[in-house]
């Protein structure tokens, strides 16, 4: 089952909010999620003890460098897809975990430090394709744009990622104090009350529309890689 990875090398670009929203958005489609929470800061771990968790998301707090491989792997069992929300770093952990994802995010604001942390992130996949010998699909998918206007530094990040033919998702993930809510209140957008969150309506087409193209991507992606199988029969 798809294994689903959230990375940027600059801390708070994103990915803890990007990956709560896929993680909700799916199981509120009735799927099966895992969320492996590897951000030391723990965000996804303290929503889960909030009220409101649906049943169908687990979240597994305790990860270790040298075991997320094996967790994720053992996870498949159970889940229908398994989503990894990584630090804003470059160090084991991300490398372990994105060399068995099947596909991995990289949210990034519209800011040039952000875009610097997304290159690191995309250079290490580079780097781990060649170790594990094979692709590793990944996109980007731009983080907290304003819902009325593109800014000058979004749309430079936009050109330069485009130019290096990197895949943008079409669909942004926009600021909205809704998805801040969901750290707060737990549960996911379906259970958020519209008399006390603003524009969740908005809110929720956007994380459907970004859900259902990461869940594009996930489509056709190829059965599991023998380098996987070749992991735990060393391990
Ligand atoms: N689309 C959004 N709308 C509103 N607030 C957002 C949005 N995305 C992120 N934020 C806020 O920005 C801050 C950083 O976001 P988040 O924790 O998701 O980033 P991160 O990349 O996981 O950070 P870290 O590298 O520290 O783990 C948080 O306060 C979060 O609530
Ligand atoms: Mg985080």
């Amino acid at each position: 089952m798809p294994i689903i990875s959230f990375a940027n090398a600059k801390g708070g670009a994103g990915k803890t909010t990007a990956a709560l929203l896929l993680a909700t958005e799916i199981a509120s489609l009735g799927k099966t999620v895992t969320i492996f929470d590897a951000d030391p800061q723990k965000w996804i771990s303290k929503w889960s003890e909030l009220t409101g968790k649906p049943d169908n998301i687990t979240v597994v707090s305790s990860v270790f460098p040298a075991t997320i491989s094996g967790q994720i792997h053992d996870a498949e069992a159970t889940s229908d897809y398994i989503i990894v929300d990584l630090e804003g770093k470059e160090n084991l952990m991300v490398a372990n975990a994105i060399s068995v994802s099947d596909l991995v995010v990289i949210p990034i604001q519209g800011s040039s430090m952000d875009a610097r942390g997304g290159a690191k992130i995309l250079r290490l996949i580079s780097k781990l394709e060649t170790i594990v010998r094979k692709d590793i699909p990944h996109c980007v998918v731009l983080t907290r744009t304003n819902a009325a206007v593109t800014t000058r530094a979004m749309k430079a990040v936009q050109d330069s990622l485009k130019t290096n033919g990197v895949d943008v998702l079409f669909t942004p993930i926009v600021e909205r104090a809704a998805y801040r809510d969901l750290f707060e209140f737990g549960g996911g957008l379906a259970d958020q009350d519209p008399a006390l969150v603003s524009n969740i309506e908005k809110a929720r087409e956007n994380a459907l529309r970004y859900t259902a193209e990461i869940l594009e991507r996930t489509v056709d992606l190829p059965k599991k890689h023998s380098w996987f199988q070749t992991f735990r029969k060393a391990s």
